[in-house]
């Protein structure tokens, strides 16, 4: 039997099969354009290819889109019928069931299908790709760390070594291990020069610890590294975006959002998060954005019966509120109520903390921020839960404290700041400095 790139078997018995397979995986691993194209070519060569459709129908559940949830679900019964005419290896199988749990609401069944993989096959750098990449979805900081902890050492040499530097650096800086994320990630990129997801957890711990200069100089040197991106070149973009706004050049940020990161007016949720989030910490700054809302609002007012991901949701409700969508912001609340009720992995999250963050913002976007700031504050200490970066989310966390400084709670508002430096290892970035110095100015100043 064949084996590919990752020192596994693969029921594929035609070398120029298992060498496209061998591209997906490559693609994949860097975020590249050719995941699909590699991924099309084994599927037409090799139609009971399981595992391939397997991919096809994961690959689509972390696109997060409702329409796609079909695509996943077709696929899971041809792997399932691939399964029963063919056979496939233990490993193929545990894909197939991977994808059934996640179609049947259990993405944890998913990871836990991959894990098994990784026991057999420590070498296997898409299982444990995929792992983090689900991980990633639910918010699973410590088990990513731990997930691809196990297979470090089986990937000494290896092929795809650089890669797991690069997920080990995300999920070091993730877990707030700042200095290894960044040895980790500068090593991967070593290894693996197109590593986008390596330097991007660089970048993220030059975020995390207030130092801008580095993180941009980090991206503008290693263009290599993530210009041949799919739409995870926009993300790079963002943070790089971030970067500028924490040295105060907010009009440099608005030119990145319109000639890159908004380039593309796709409504991929993550495209969407990267662009409402950025619009809201420029308003929190003071900067006038425009009319930049209303098109991120015309997509998410189609997103709003999609239920995939709270993640998603809340970036929706970014932009409808500062839209003033009401109808939109209605439905996605109704939406979030019946979901709310359900039983699973996903429900679950919307009851805790999407109804209280969705009802938080929304009065956030209405300006009553005594109940923005309640709201936001309730569903703090679960917002890990729905997924995404520290850096990602911070754009709530900041919503949240300047809701609390808005309403003139200054106790409170002070004690998030603090805990939010404390995350950051001490590092007081300019949202912080301007917000502690907005407290203490209004303390000096005596009550009316
Ligand atoms: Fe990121």
């Amino acid at each position: 039997m064949l084996h590919d790139i990752c020192q596994a078997p693969v029921s594929l018995d035609d070398p120029e099969l298992v060498a496209e397979w061998n591209g997906m995986i490559r693609a994949f691993m860097a975020h590249g354009t050719a995941t699909p194209t590699h991924l099309g070519a084994v599927l037409s060569g090799a139609p009971d290819f399981a595992m391939g459709h397997a991919a096809k129908g994961l690959f689509s559940l972390m696109m997060g889109r409702k329409e796609l949830n079909a695509v996943a679900r077709e696929a899971g019964t041809t792997a399932v019928a691939a399964l029963a005419t063919s056979g496939g290896t233990a490993r193929e199988r545990l894909w197939v069931r991977a994808l059934g749990e996640w179609l049947d609401g259990r993405p944890s069944g998913a990871i836990a299908a991959m894990e098994r993989v990784l026991a057999e096959h420590p070498t296997d750098t898409l299982s444990a790709k995929v792992s983090h990449a689900i991980r990633f979805i639910l918010g699973d900081g410590v088990g990513m760390r731990a997930s691809i902890e196990n297979v470090l050492d089986a990937h000494k040499g290896h092929a795809l070594e650089g890669y797991v530097h690069g997920c080990h650096a995300f999920t070091l800086e993730e877990t707030g291990d700042y200095d290894g994320a960044e040895a980790a990630g500068l090593k991967g990129l070593q290894l693996a020069t197109d590593d986008a997801w390596g330097l991007h957890a660089v970048a993220h711990v030059y975020d995390m610890t207030a130092r801008p200069d580095h993180g941009i100089a980090l991206i503008e040197n290693n263009c290599a590294a993530w210009d041949h991106c799919n739409n995870f070149r926009y993300h790079v973009w963002w943070h790089k975006a971030l970067l500028h706004l924490d040295r105060g050049e907010n009009d440099i940020v608005l030119a990145l959002y319109d000639q890159q990161i908004r380039a593309d007016k796709t409504d991929d949720y993550r495209d969407i998060a990267n662009a409402t989030s950025l619009l809201m910490r420029l308003e929190l700054e003071g900067t006038a954005v425009g009319d930049r809302w209303d098109e991120l609002a015309d997509f998410a007012q189609g997103r709003t019966d999609d239920g995939c991901l709270v993640f998603a949701d809340l970036h929706y409700q970014l932009a409808l509120g500062a839209a003033g969508r009401d109808g939109a912001q209605s439905s996605l609340a109704a939406r979030f109520a019946v979901d709310a009720a359900r039983q699973g992995e996903m429900p679950a999250r919307v009851a805790d903390p999407g109804k209280a963050a969705l009802t938080g913002l929304n009065a956030f976007a209405e300006g009553r921020y005594d109940d923005a700031f309640r709201n936001l504050a309730a569903a703090r200490p679960g917002m890990q839960t729905i997924g995404g970066s520290h850096a990602q989310r911070d754009v709530f966390e900041r919503m949240t404290i300047d809701a609390g400084l808005r309403s003139g709670m200054y106790d409170a508002t002070e004690a998030l700041l603090e805990d939010r430096i404390a995350r950051r290892a001490g590092a007081i970035d300019r949202f912080s400095a301007t917000r502690l110095a907005n407290i203490s100015d209004a303390r000096r100043i005596p009550a009316q």
